[in-house]
C-alpha cells in the first residue's frame, strides 16, 4: 500500500533551532520519515509575513534552517526536503484559493487575532499577514498531504484548511485533496536553562548549533533548586530544571542515583550536572558531527534542497494542472 503522505514545514526567521524545537518538533519529523512520505520545507514565504521590513539576511536564514533540518537527521534520500519560494507554484494556488476564501474564515482564525495585540514593534496589518493561513493549506494540499506534524496552537490553521478543501470541492465539483488533518505529538517538556520555557528571547537556549564546549558551560550555568545553597544542603529533583533534562537524557539507573544523592547531599550538583553533559553529549553527537559537516560547507546544504525543491516542483505542477481544469483556466 502508498504510505500516507505529510507535509510540514518552520518559517525561517532567522532564530536558531534549539533543543525544544529539536524535541517538540524536528525529532518527530525525523522519525515520521520511516512511515510516511514526508514533504518538509523551508517556509521563507511566511517568514516574510512578519519579517518583510528586514530581508537583508534572509538568504542565509533559509541557508541556516537548512542546516538546522539537515543536522537534526532529515534525510534527503528518504525525504523531500525544500524550500517553499523554488516551488513558485505555492503562490499560484494561494491565489486562486484567496478567490473561494470568504474573509471571515480568516479573521476568526484564533492566530490572527493573538498575532495582531501580540507583535507591536512593526505593523502586520498587511493582506500577506491575514492570508497567512491560507498560504499555508497552499503548501499543505500542493503535495495533496493526509497528516500535518504540528504544535497544537497550529490545530485551527489545519481546520481552516480543511473548510477551503471542502469548499472548493463544493464549488467546482471534483474532490482533488484530500482533508488534510493534524499530527499532534505528545512534547516532552524541557525548560530553559533558567527553569522557564526554553525561549531565545529569555536567553535561555541550548541551540542545536551550540558545540559539546558550549553545550557543557550552558549545563554547567544551569538553574538548580535554589533551596541547595551549599554543597552540605539537600535538594529535590523535582524542584530542578536539571533533573527534567535527566528524564530526557539518563537512564532509571542514573535517575535513581542523583535522586538519591540530591536528597541526602550525597552528591554535589556539579557532579549531578557532570552525568547529564555526558549523556548530552552522546545523544547529541551525530546531530553535532552531521551539522559541522554543513558548516564547513554552507552550498551543500542549499543543494541539498535545491534539488528537493525540484521533485516538490513536479508534483505541484501535476497538482496545479488538475486544479486549473477543475477551475477551467
Ligand atoms: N505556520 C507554521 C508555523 O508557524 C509554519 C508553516 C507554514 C507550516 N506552512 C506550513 C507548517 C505548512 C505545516 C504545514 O509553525
Ligand atoms: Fe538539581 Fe542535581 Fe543539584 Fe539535585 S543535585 S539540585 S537534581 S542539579
Amino acid at each position: 500500500m502508498a504510505k500516507e503522505r505529510i507535509v510540514s514545514g518552520m518559517r525561517s526567521t532567522g532564530e536558531g533551532l534549539h533543543l525544544g524545537n529539536y524535541l517538540g518538533a524536528l525529532q518527530n519529523w525525523v522519525q515520521l520519515q520511516e512511515t510516511y512520505d514526508c514533504f518538509y520545507f523551508v517556509a521563507n514565504w511566511h517568514a516574510l509575513t512578519t519579517g518583510y521590513g528586514d530581508t537583508a539576511e534572509m538568504r542565509n536564514w533559509v541557508r541556516g534552517l537548512a542546516i538546522d533540518y539537515l543536522g537534526a537527521g532529515l534525510d534527503p534520500d528518504k525525504s523531500v526536503l525544500f524550500v517553499q519560494s523554488l516551488v513558485p507554484e505555492h503562490a499560484e494556488l494561494h491565489l486562486l484559493l484567496s478567490m473561494i476564501t470568504p474573509l471571515p474564515w480568516l479573521e476568526r482564525v484564533p492566530t490572527y487575532r493573538e498575532q495582531q495585540q501580540e507583535i507591536s514593534d512593526r505593523d502586520i496589518n498587511t493582506y500577506g499577514f491575514l492570508g497567512y493561513p491560507l498560504l499555508q493549506t497552499a503548501d499543505i494540499i500542493m503535495y495533496k498531504a493526509h497528516w500535518v506534524p504540528v504544535g497544537i496552537d497550529q490545530v485551527p490553521h489545519i481546520e481552516f484548511s480543511r473548510e477551503v478543501v471542502r469548499r472548493f470541492h463544493h464549488l467546482y465539483g471534483t474532490e482533488i485533496f484530500p482533508e488534510p488533518q493534524p499530527k499532534l505529538t505528545a512534547v516532552p517538556k524541557l525548560p530553559g536553562l533558567d527553569g522557564r520555557k526554553m525561549s531565545k528571547s529569555y536567553n535561555n537556549v541550548i541551540y542545536l548549533s551550540d558545540d559539546a564546549n558550549t553545550l557543557t558551560q550552558k549545563v554547567k550555568t544551569m538553574v538548580t533548586d535554589p533551596a541547595r545553597q551549599r554543597r552540605t544542603d539537600p535538594g529535590d529533583p523535582d524542584l530542578c530544571p536539571v533533573f527534567d533534562f535527566h528524564r530526557m537524557y539518563s537512564t532509571e539507573d542514573e535517575r535513581q542515583e542523583v535522586t538519591l544523592g540530591c536528597r541526602t547531599a550525597g552528591i554535589g550538583c556539579l557532579d549531578c550536572k557532570g552525568i547529564l553533559i555526558n549523556n548530552m553529549v552522546e545523544a547529541l553527537a551525530p546531530l553535532h558531527e552531521r551539522r559541522a559537516q554543513y558548516v564547513a560547507r554552507p552550498d551543500d546544504a542549499m543543494d541539498v534542497l535545491e534539488s528537493g525543491s525540484k521533485r516538490a516542483r513536479e508534483i505541484a505542477q501535476d497538482t496545479m494542472a488538475q486544479v486549473r481544469d477543475a477551475m477551467h483556466i
